[in-house]
């Protein structure tokens, strides 16, 4: 897919307040600083698209962009931050489950799990969370660059291994790298692919 147009359209503290659900989306979740937004930036050829930071717990909104005029995309606020306090981490959460449990024009949901780490509680819980309640998604593990790639093959197979205790068929992997842009061509083929853009 080639990237024409990619503009912010607005951020919302509430699933209530998104855009009017009117075209496909897809949006972009995982743990505080896994990467989401660096992957979006680079999915769209754009620098600062979607805000990144050093910092954990950055984006704390729900941001949508439309792409092409025809799809929305959109950046969450990340899970399982330590360092905010216990009623923050909850407002982000119910903030991003009534999301994914609401919005009714979501095609996909991807994902972002950080390839330097075995399997983390946090993650498998969250995408357990997701396949009992039948969101689609697929897996997006990032930094790839910080890896020998042998060693980010590894990690994939270690969490592949652990899905595979509890379920038969496994989402679609993706293994990206915002920084050498690696990966999103795959997304971006598998975006197309779900709609007839
Ligand atoms: P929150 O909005 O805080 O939840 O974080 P986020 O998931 O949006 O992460 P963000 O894109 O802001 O990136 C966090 C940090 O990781 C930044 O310092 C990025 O430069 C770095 N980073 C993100 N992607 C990559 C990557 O592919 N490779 C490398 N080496 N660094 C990355
Ligand atoms: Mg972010």
């Amino acid at each position: 897919m080639v990237i024409k147009t990619a503009e912010f359209v607005k951020s919302s503290g509430k699933w209530q307040e998104c855009p009017e659900p009117t075209l496909p989306e897809y949006a972009f979740i995982g743990r505080s600083n896994v990467g989401k937004s660096s992957l979006i930036n680079a999915l769209m050829n754009h620098k600062d698209l979607a805000k990144t930071s050093g910092t954990p717990g950055k984006t704390q909104l729900i941001n949508h962009f439309i792409i092409n005029e025809k799809w929305y995309l959109t950046d969450l606020p990340g899970y399982g931050y330590a360092r905010v306090s216990k009623t923050l981490r909850k407002d982000f959460e119910n903030l991003i489950i009534n999301y994914i449990l609401n919005r009714k024009n979501l095609v996909n949901l991807f994902v972002l799990i950080d390839s330097r780490h075995t399997p983390q509680k946090i993650d498998i819980e969250f995408i357990e969370y997701c396949g009992e309640s039948g969101i689609p998604f697929s897996l997006v593990f990032t930094k790839a660059d910080k890896l020998k790639p042998n060693v980010v093959l590894a990690n994939v197979e270690k969490y592949r291994q652990e899905l595979l205790k509890t379920w038969e068929d496994l989402p679609e992997i993706y293994v990206t790298s915002a920084e050498k842009k690696t990966g999103g061509d795959e997304i971006l083929a598998f975006i197309s692919q779900t709609n007839q853009f």
